[in-house]
């Protein structure tokens, strides 16, 4: 989920003292509707036209997850240090952090107490876990019953924890976890808690004690037992978004500096065998096509379906940022234009949902149970949109793996 070019941006725009514009080739940027980008059969997608705005006058929204026990989403805004909530029933948005040292991005509800939410602290380069009854204060700080989940790696800290994604073994079909394995957090470890409105994003390899920007597997065991950080790679530049699949079977990583010193943003996925190991390429010598649902090559060809790159090079700016797999297999990702609908068995976007006139979505979260069921949530600059997916999209697709399939992933 996340990151961002915003420092960057920000000041490119301000230095030019122009707004940035879009050139949309023809469509219409100022509506919220979806486009098939595709004649593949994908069947339906979403249960209404145009996604909804929900929340405005926001900086750079980032992290949306749905919480089922107050009926809310909770997301982050970065450049305030803050955590939000926002409540549809009431219409209403609160604080309950703000301008905290330690500044949030992702963030992913606990498996098993909904109440229990795991954050990547990305300016305390760790990830912790709140309770968020106890855990923020009514002065909108981080209180003293934070949980540090993981700081650092091999004995070295890690950089600024970005993204993070569940998975915990629940669900027909999916993968069994270890029977002392309660639930595994997949996180990404990039550099951009550096980023402070001041660093440019090619200077940023300097600040890594580590020496790269990891993806991590986190195993969390029963009270009494450790806790296990596993480094699954260290191969990828700027590890952002992730995603686990519905049946815990493949986990994706979007790399939003795949390439130089610009966005090349790639999107990756790894599979998991039933023992829980995780294929990904440990140097960039060893990725194969297999281990891209995206590569730098697509990313700029859908850059160039929403925008005149000879006109607006900065596009290249809007990298695909955070993403969520629905249990259909279908992956929905903020990126250049709006919202991506990509299909990863296809390998590529089959659709692209505007929303309004942003110039591009930042990240997306989907609610699973109760009353946020089936909705995804995009951040884009300023706002939070809503639309509701069709059912096909909440039902998982196939059941069985057929022995064949299971052999293809290998
Ligand atoms: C879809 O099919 C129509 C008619 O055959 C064709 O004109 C169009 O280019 C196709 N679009 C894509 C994205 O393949
Ligand atoms: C909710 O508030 C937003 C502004 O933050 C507004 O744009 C939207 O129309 C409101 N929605 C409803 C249903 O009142
Ligand atoms: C947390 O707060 C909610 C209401 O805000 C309450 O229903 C719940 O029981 C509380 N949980 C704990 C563990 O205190
Ligand atoms: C772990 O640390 C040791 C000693 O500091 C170093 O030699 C080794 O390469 C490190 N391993 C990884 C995977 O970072
Ligand atoms: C896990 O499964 C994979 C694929 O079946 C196999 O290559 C690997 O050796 C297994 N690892 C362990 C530790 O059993
Ligand atoms: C599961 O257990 C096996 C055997 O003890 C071990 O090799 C493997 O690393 C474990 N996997 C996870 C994900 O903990």
């Amino acid at each position: 989920m996340t990151f961002r070019l915003v420092a960057l941006a920000v000041l490119c725009a301000s230095l030019a003292a122009a707004q940035f514009e879009p050139n949309w080739k023809g469509l219409d940027a100022s509506r919220s509707g979806f486009e098939l980008l595709t004649n593949a059969s994908v069947g339906k997608i979403f249960a209404q036209e145009e996604a909804e705005l929900v929340v405005s006058g926001l900086g750079y929204p980032e992290g949306p997850v749905w919480h089922e026990p107050s009926k809310s989403l909770l997301f982050v805004d970065p450049g305030l240090n803050s955590i939000l909530q926002y409540t549809p029933s009431t219409n209403t948005t609160v604080a309950l952090i703000s301008n905290a040292a330690e500044g949030a991005n992702g963030m992913a509800v606990d498996p098993l107490d909904p109440n229990i939410v795991h954050i990547c602290l990305q300016k305390g380069r760790r990830l912790v876990k709140a309770h968020l009854n106890t855990s923020f204060t009514a002065d909108n700080k981080y209180g003293d019953d934070l949980v540090e989940e993981a700081t650092e790696y091999n004995g070295t800290r890690l950089n600024s924890p970005n993204d993070a994604a569940v998975f915990s073994g629940q669900g027909e079909g999916a993968r069994k976890l270890n029977s002392t394995v309660l639930y595994e957090i997949f996180f990404t470890d990039p550099p951009y808690g550096w980023l402070n409105g001041l660093e440019s994003e090619p200077t940023l390899d300097k600040f890594s004690e580590l020496g790269y920007h990891g993806v991590y597997r986190l195993c969390v065991t029963e009270e009494g037992e450790e806790n296990h950080l596993e480094l699954l790679t260290p191969a990828l530049k700027r590890p952002n978004g992730i995603a686990i699949s519905h049946d815990g079977r493949t986990l994706y990583v979007i790399d939003s500096r795949a390439e130089g010193d610009g966005p090349g943003t790639r999107l990756y996925q790894f599979p998991i065998a039933d023992n829980g190991t995780v294929s990904a390429p440990q140097s960039l010598d060893d990725v194969t096509d297999a281990d891209l649902v995206i590569s730098d090559a697509d990313y700029a060809k859908y850059v160039a379906v929403n925008y005149d790159t000879e006109k607006d090079p900065g596009v290249f700016g809007h990298v695909i940022d955070g993403m969520v797999a629905a249990p259909s297999g279908m992956i929905f990702a903020g990126g250049p234009g709006g919202l991506y609908v990509i299909d990863p068995a296809a390998r590529e976007v089959v659709g692209l949902m505007r929303l309004g006139g942003s110039s591009h979505a930042v990240n997306v979260g989907l609610g699973m149970e109760g009353e946020g069921r089936g909705y995804l949530f995009a951040t884009t600059p300023n706002h939070i949109w809503r639309i509701k997916l069709d059912d096909g999209m909440m039902t998982p697709k196939g059941g069985d793996t057929t022995e064949e399939e299971a052999m293809l992933r290998q």
